[in-house]
């Protein structure tokens, strides 16, 4: 099959692979028929994780099921599904507890709970851009979609970046007339937009300096904020009459900077810090890293992020981190996308072949005007 390749900084390449085989009666095998390229793909794309040369690349996947082990019994070949990022147990004590985003088995890096596809420290499991992807635990971690080719673009969301919008939203306690400040309109920032509309907030403001992102996020109704016109934070308290707002969502991530590209890895958690009223809730699904060797500074190397935490408990704020556990939030998801009440695809910008995947890693490293998100159809 083919596949695509990390060979190092900035440079990815689609190359032969054996395709993969069922390993263990549990597994199942997914033609990919969708596979995205996500924000998280860009921390390895950059060089800023030590993800090994030769990782086939690719979180966030959809397909068909091609074949499945002699264990799997409620997934079967030709069903159409969504692939969540987790790799999980679906048995380990975090996983029974709905946290499959943390299972205790799936990934043998030590010091690291939850696994994922292709990924960097998160296990040995390849990615899905690729033509064929390996599925451990098929019965746990496939979720069935409608068969037939309805709803693609919506529901390749599902693998990841609709659920860890949602989780953020989820996180920082986005309830019915709450207003919420989410900081980063890439594609999870656009996705939390969504989501809190979804749960009922009243006014939303989106974050960012990337003006097709904030057009995007005004296109569903919540209020852009441009960092490049001003700080964000007394931006939003004049908005609010100097309240602030109930919730706020972290969506960019340690690589967070400012207007002029300089990065300040705690910039965006002080900013949540002030805007978000006191007592209130903050959801962090930007990822922060426990090492980065390409940090700003010594302690970003280190991975302490030095941020207002005096603010943070004067304020009697809450906080939730990490990664997403999919699995809780996907079902209902799918179902809303069914129902015609959510439609995530609205931030798909380019759907392009596994052989292109090199051209568009590059637009959407660069944040060209317009590549919001991108879809790879490994069969085009
Ligand atoms: N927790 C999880 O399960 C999970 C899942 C998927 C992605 N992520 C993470 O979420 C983050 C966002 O992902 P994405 O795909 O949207 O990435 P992205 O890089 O496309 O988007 C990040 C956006 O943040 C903006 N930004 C940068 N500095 C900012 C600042 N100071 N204030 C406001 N906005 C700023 C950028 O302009 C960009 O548009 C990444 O860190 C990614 O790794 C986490
Ligand atoms: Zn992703
Ligand atoms: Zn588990």
């Amino acid at each position: 099959m083919r596949a695509v390749v990390y060979r190092g900084e900035r440079n990815v390449a689609v190359e032969q692979r054996p395709d993969p085989t069922i390993e263990g009666p549990l597994d199942a095998i997914v033609r990919i028929t969708t596979t995205n390229i996500c924000g998280s793909d860009l921390h390895m794309y950059e060089g800023r994780t030590s993800v090994e040369e030769g990782k086939v690349l690719g979180h966030e996947n959809m397909g068909v099921v091609e074949a499945v082990g002699s264990g799997v019994d409620r997934i079967r070949v030709g069903d159409r599904v969504s692939v969540p990022f987790n790799v999980a147990c679906g048995t380990c004590r975090n996983c029974t507890r709905g946290w499959t985003s943390f299972c205790l088995r799936t990934n043998p890096t030590e010091g690291m709970d939850g696994a994922a596809y292709g990924y960097a420290n998160m296990g040995p499991y390849d990615g899905g851009q690729a033509e064929y992807l390996r599925v451990p635990y098929a019965d746990v971690n496939l979720l069935r979609l409608p068969p037939g080719t309805d709803h693609e673009l919506d529901f390749a969301m599902l693998s990841d970046i609709f659920p860890t919008g949602h989780h953020g939203c989820e996180l920082a306690g986005v309830s019915p007339g709450d207003s919420v400040a989410v900081f980063g309109a890439g594609p999870v920032g656009l996705m939390a937009a969504h989501s809190a509309m979804l749960r009922g907030a009243s006014q939303v403001f989106a974050v960012d300096k990337e003006k097709d992102r904030l057009a995007l996020a005004q296109k569903i109704g919540a209020e852009p904020v441009d960092l490049a016109a001003g700080d964000p934070v007394a931006q939003i308290a004049e908005a609010t009459g100097g309240r602030g707002v109930d919730r706020g969502v972290e969506a960019v991530g340690y690589q967070a900077h400012d207007p002029t590209g300089q990065e300040h890895p705690e910039m965006v958690l002080d900013n949540l810090v002030k805007v978000v009223r006191s007592t209130g809730g903050i959801g962090v699904v930007g990822v922060y890293m426990p090492q980065d060797p390409g940090g700003a500074d010594d302690l970003a190397r280190q991975g302490r992020y030095a941020f207002d935490y005096g603010t943070f408990f004067t304020k009697g704020q809450q906080m939730g981190t990490g990664q997403c556990p999919v699995a809780r939030y996907n079902r209902q998801l799918r179902d809303l996308i069914v129902a015609g009440r959510a439609t995530p695809s609205f931030i798909v910008s380019y759907e392009v072949a596994l052989d292109d995947a090199p051209e568009a890693y590059d637009r959407f490293d660069r944040r060209v005007d317009g590549w919001t998100k991108v879809l790879l159809h490994p069969a085009a």
